[in-house]
């Protein structure tokens, strides 16, 4: 270490030291009440991807997709009894973790997936796996992230 960084380095740590924290906005107030609030727009579902691109990609806008989950069929069909009276192989592993309190070197399984579905309520067992194959088809992705091609066209036609 140079004497430069070396210097620069005490500086900034006497700068952190010696400023007093309780004094800067937001201090002991809700997490994210030191920012300003600002209105999110709401969209009742998906907003098409040309209105969604040109609104919120490309400004950085964020927003609420209102009721966009309940537009899959997962939203109702997903219960203990649907994924377990499914016709699906017995080679359908899911990667599971053992313990619920993050641990990096904590043993994993393989797991049929169903006899996942068994054992989670009981265990401290959970799934740590996309969503498997034969339950895609159960859930609607918003058009503006499934049709790259479009989305390229209108990032190319905006940037450009
Ligand atoms: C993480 O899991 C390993 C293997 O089960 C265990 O030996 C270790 O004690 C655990 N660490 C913590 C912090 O719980
Ligand atoms: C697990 O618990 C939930 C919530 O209590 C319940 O709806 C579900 O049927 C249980 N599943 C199994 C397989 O026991």
């Amino acid at each position: 270490m140079t004497l430069f960084t070396l210097l620069i380095f005490f500086e900034f740590l006497e700068l952190i030291l010696c400023r007093d924290l309780t004094l800067e906005y937001g201090h002991m107030k809700p997490f994210g009440s030191g920012r300003p609030n600002i209105e999110v727009e709401e969209f009742q579902n998906f907003p098409s991807p040309k209105i969604f691109f040109e609104n919120n990609v490309l400004p950085m806008k964020p927003l609420i997709m209102k009721g966009a989950a309940k537009m899959s069929p997962a939203y109702d069909l997903w219960t203990d009894d649907y994924f377990l009276g499914l016709a699906i192989p017995d080679d359908n592993m899911v990667l599971v973790e053992t313990k619920k309190k993050e641990n990096r070197s904590q043993p994993t399984l393989d797991m049929n997936f169903q006899n996942f579905v068994k054992i989670y309520n009981k265990t401290d067992q959970y799934m740590v796996n996309p969503v498997p194959d034969f339950l895609r088809k159960d859930i609607i992705f918003p058009c503006p992230l499934q049709c790259p091609a479009l989305t390229e066209k209108l990032l190319v036609e905006n940037v450009s």
